[in-house]
């Protein structure tokens, strides 16, 4: 695996705007449908400003087709934590990407049984050729998307128990833990490996510890993001003030 150090997160996320376009850009001219799996939280945050910033300036995601890594469960559309809600909130709004061309596991009262729901979003992924490029933050913990440690490395989009400390880091935003729901709908390890090519990202100093130990210890389901090393091209994507905790 590759690891990638950035002066700060803002030259970082700039690369991997700048690489998501060029995805979009080179499967649209070979005449396919680009597929990009997204994640939510503060990490990719600037990495979204700068893809409004390419719609701006003309570049189109009117043939991207997006699929989202996780969800709370259960929570409301509504629901300002919802990722559904940010991501709309933080790029979907400003963008053209086609709403039917938007893919986020979260699930409705009204929709089908969770087993089926969960199916579908596998079947929808192989249905489009499978994700070309997909981002990832990474959890205190080691979790990718919300494959908490103790995920199996055969995992796909299911139904799951947060962790504590996942539920703890999200305390803030819902006004409390015990408002932190219980469970989320993630896409699997096998899910996110199936991917063409991955991009981690980890920024800040309160990251440097978990990609300390991301670098030095053997793969194991105790550390989900470990099981990234088995992907032939996947970037580990950092800034200083992350890198500067690695020994
Ligand atoms: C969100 C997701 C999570 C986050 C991780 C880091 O879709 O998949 O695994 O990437 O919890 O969150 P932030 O970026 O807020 O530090």
């Amino acid at each position: 695996e590759q690891f990638i150090i950035y002066s700060d997160k803002y030259e970082a996320s700039r690369v991997v705007a700048d690489e998501m376009c060029n995805v979009i850009e080179e499967i649209g001219l070979a005449g396919g449908l680009p597929v990009l799996g997204l994640a939510t939280g503060a990490t990719p945050e600037i990495i979204y400003k700068y893809l409004i910033e390419a719609y701006q300036k003309g570049k189109s995601f009117a043939k991207t087709i997006c699929f989202n890594l996780d969800e709370y469960y259960p929570i409301q559309k509504e629901n300002p934590n919802s990722f559904y809600y940010s991501m709309y909130k933080q790029l979907f709004n400003y963008i053209d990407i086609p709403d039917n061309n938007i893919h986020i596991p979260h699930i409705g009262t009204l929709d089908t049984p969770l087993h089926d729901f969960c199916k579908d979003y596998e079947n929808k992924i192989n249905q489009v050729g499978g994700i070309d490029l997909q981002i990832l933050g990474i959890g205190e913990n080691g979790h990718i998307a919300f494959n908490e440690p103790g995920s199996d490395f055969n995992s796909l989009t299911r139904l799951v128990d947060l962790d504590e400390v996942t539920r703890k880091n999200a305390a803030a935003d819902f006004g409390g833990v015990s408002a932190v729901p219980n469970q989320g709908i993630t896409m699997g390890i096998q899910s996110i490996l199936q991917a063409k090519k991955i991009i981690l990202l980890a920024f800040g100093e309160n990251k440097g510890r978990i990609m300390n130990r991301l670098l030095y210890e053997p793969i194991t389901p105790d550390l989900p993001a470990s099981f990234l090393k088995l992907h032939s091209n996947c970037q580990f994507v950092l800034d200083e003030a992350c890198a500067k905790n690695i020994k």
